[in-house]
């Protein structure tokens, strides 16, 4: 069943009205909204930004079965996060769509009250065959990462023989299936791919997809970021702008971490998503599942708090959200605020765990 958003919104409504009381806040009085949910750390690519291949090789140890949670388990702690004022759900990875029957967990997701927006971010490797299940499941929309168009830069990028045209079909297979808009992710590496910012837009511009632009992060200890490698979010906007003037847009909803612009002739929007030169933390609601069940507060943070445990002790739903509302009650985060030369070093969490 592949609910209108309208239908979400008229069960959020309800939700509202009957539940959530008292609503989160942690000690910076930013409520707890979206929710990432990471169902893998494996993926069939080794983007050098993300897993690169020399730490994430044959003998890298990844999640064993037993230790992931289970659709179930996975069922019930994002009821529970709904009922703490969780409306967004994104299913990420690793790569979401190695996981076997994920239309499954989209469709036991999908009938949760109060989530009014399923979405799922992936590599697009597998999405041609996949989409249309994806969608009569119930899932909303796509994002696809996607960091380069011509193939060599792209295989630069992912160190994976996997043709541009593989991910373009997947798009437009979402499209397709009633996924839109369709978003496309591109992360921008300093002589890397920023060669690739004008043919990406030129491509996207006018079809309906909205590519976003990202500023490489420091993510992880293990792609050796450095701050040289950042192409900011000034220097994307220039190099669209001079070929195709932009107009800045609102945000679609307070603490949108992408900064809209729309082509003044009308091909549509774009977004740039400026972590490390314009943080948006004071915003920031979101809190990341990871696939063996720990939480994270930050995408930075260098632990998470183990929610699988308690679940498998056979704690009660109202004891499992007490456990969450005093985490988030108590959480500090600003990372990307904070960034310095001091922060660099700190461990943390890698992307392929966390889900990005
Ligand atoms: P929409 O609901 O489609 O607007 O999604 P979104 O804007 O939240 O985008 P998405 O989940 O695709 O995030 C895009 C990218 O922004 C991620 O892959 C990260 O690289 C970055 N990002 C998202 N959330 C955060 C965050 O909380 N902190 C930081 N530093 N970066 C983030
Ligand atoms: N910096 C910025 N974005 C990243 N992603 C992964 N690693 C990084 C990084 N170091 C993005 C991917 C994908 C999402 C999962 O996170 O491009 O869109
Ligand atoms: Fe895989 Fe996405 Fe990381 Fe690339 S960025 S290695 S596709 S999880
Ligand atoms: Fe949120 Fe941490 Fe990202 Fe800041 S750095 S926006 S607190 S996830």
């Amino acid at each position: 069943m592949n609910r209108p958003s309208g239908a979400r919104d008229q069960e959020r409504g309800r939700t509202h009205e009957q539940g959530r009381t008292d609503e989160l806040g942690d000690t910076l009085d930013r409520p707890l909204r979206d929710l990432r949910v990471s169902v893998t750390d494996r993926c069939n690519f080794r983007c050098v930004y993300c897993m690169p291949r020399e730490v994430f090789g044959t003998d890298f140890e990844f999640l064993a079965r037993e230790q992931l949670l289970t659709f179930e388990e996975i069922h019930r702690l994002v009821g529970i996060f709904a009922g703490l004022g969780v409306e967004k759900v994104r299913i990420t990875g690793g790569e979401p769509l190695l996981r076997r029957d994920l239309e499954t967990l989209v469709g036991m997701l999908s009938t949760i009250d109060g989530i009014d927006d399923l979405t799922l971010t992936t590599n697009a490797s597998l999405l041609p065959k996949k989409a249309s299940a994806l969608a009569a499941a119930g899932l909303d929309r796509i994002t696809v990462s996607l960091d380069a168009l011509d193939d060599e830069v792209f295989r630069s990028m992912t160190d994976q023989p996997v043709p541009v045209q593989r991910v373009l079909d997947g798009i437009e297979s979402a499209a397709l299936a009633g996924m839109t808009p369709v978003k496309v992710n591109m992360v921008v590496k300093r002589g890397a791919n920023e060669d690739q910012i004008p043919k990406m837009a030129e491509h996207f511009r006018g079809t309906g997809h909205i590519l976003r632009f990202i500023e490489y992060m420091d993510v992880g200890n293990t792609n050796g970021w450095r701050l040289d490698d950042v192409v900011p979010a000034r220097a994307i906007h220039g190099a669209i702008h001079e070929r195709w003037p932009l107009e800045p847009l609102d945000a679609r909803y307070p603490g949108e971490v992408a900064t809209r612009y729309r082509y003044l002739d009308g091909a549509g929007e774009i977004g740039i998503i400026s972590s490390v030169t314009r943080p948006f933390c004071a915003t920031c609601t979101r809190a990341r599942l990871t696939a063996s069940g720990e939480l994270f507060t930050c995408l930075f943070a260098g632990s998470g708090h183990d929610l699988k445990g308690p679940l498998r002790e056979g704690l009660s739903d109202s004891e499992i959200a007490g456990l969450i509302r005093r985490i988030w009650g108590r959480r500090t985060d600003r990372y990307s605020e904070l960034r310095s030369e001091a922060t660099v070093d700190r461990p943390r969490v890698e992307m392929s765990r966390i889900g990005g």
